[in-house]
């Protein structure tokens, strides 16, 4: 049995489509999903999923070893960043070496860095007139964005497609493609 431990913000809808993805999956567990965000609708969809989820402040995530402690108990084959906004800090990047994976939405290393998140990387894309854009699975150190690159996909672009539009697209290449970079992982 392989555990996997989630880390979400927002909506969580890549949370919710990996959970499904492992349900009739016996040999994975999702053993939590882990929020910063009180009023995040990933706790929501978690409830109804019926997987545990464990809310924490920020201050409990820098700087203290609470998380450290969590995930200890929890222990983790692999921990993925699935629209997950806080920095990950050291102690956790050096315990978990090549354990901790994140999904950003865009071709890294364009699009990247503090900041860059949900619609402000699309917003970005639109005004730079890009032609392709896309996601990037990675594993995560120390820098936002910047591990080594472990999966990428496209989508083409056309001039009149809206922020909302490119969204939609890099969406479905996250719904496609996320589950099975990690079941992958998992298997190697
Ligand atoms: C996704 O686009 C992901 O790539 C990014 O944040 C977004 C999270 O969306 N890191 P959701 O919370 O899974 O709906």
């Amino acid at each position: 049995m392989k555990n996997i431990v989630l880390f979400a913000s927002g909506s969580g809808s890549n949370v919710e489509n990996i959970i499904k993805y492992f349900e009739h999956k016996p040999q994975v567990s999702i053993a939590c999903v882990l929020t910063n965000k009180r009023d995040a609708k990933v706790i929501d969809r978690c409830n109804k999923l019926k997987i545990n989820c464990l809310y924490f402040n920020k201050t409990a995530f820098s700087k203290s070893d609470c998380i450290l402690k969590i995930l200890e108990a929890l222990q983790p084959d692999l921990i993925v960043l699935a629209g997950f906004l806080l920095k990950i800090p050291q102690s956790l990047v050096k315990k978990y070496p090549n354990k901790i994976i994140n999904i950003h939405p865009s071709l890294l290393p364009k699009f990247g860095g503090k900041g860059m998140y949900g619609k402000y990387v699309h917003e970005a894309v639109k005004e730079q007139k890009e032609v392709e854009t896309g996601i990037t699975i990675h594993y995560v150190n120390e820098k936002y964005d910047d591990g080594a690159i472990l999966f990428q996909a496209k989508t083409e672009l056309l001039p009149a497609d809206s922020v909302e539009v490119i969204a939609k697209k890099v969406g479905e290449l996250e719904y496609a493609h996320f589950p099975e970079v990690i079941e992958k992982l998992l298997d190697s």
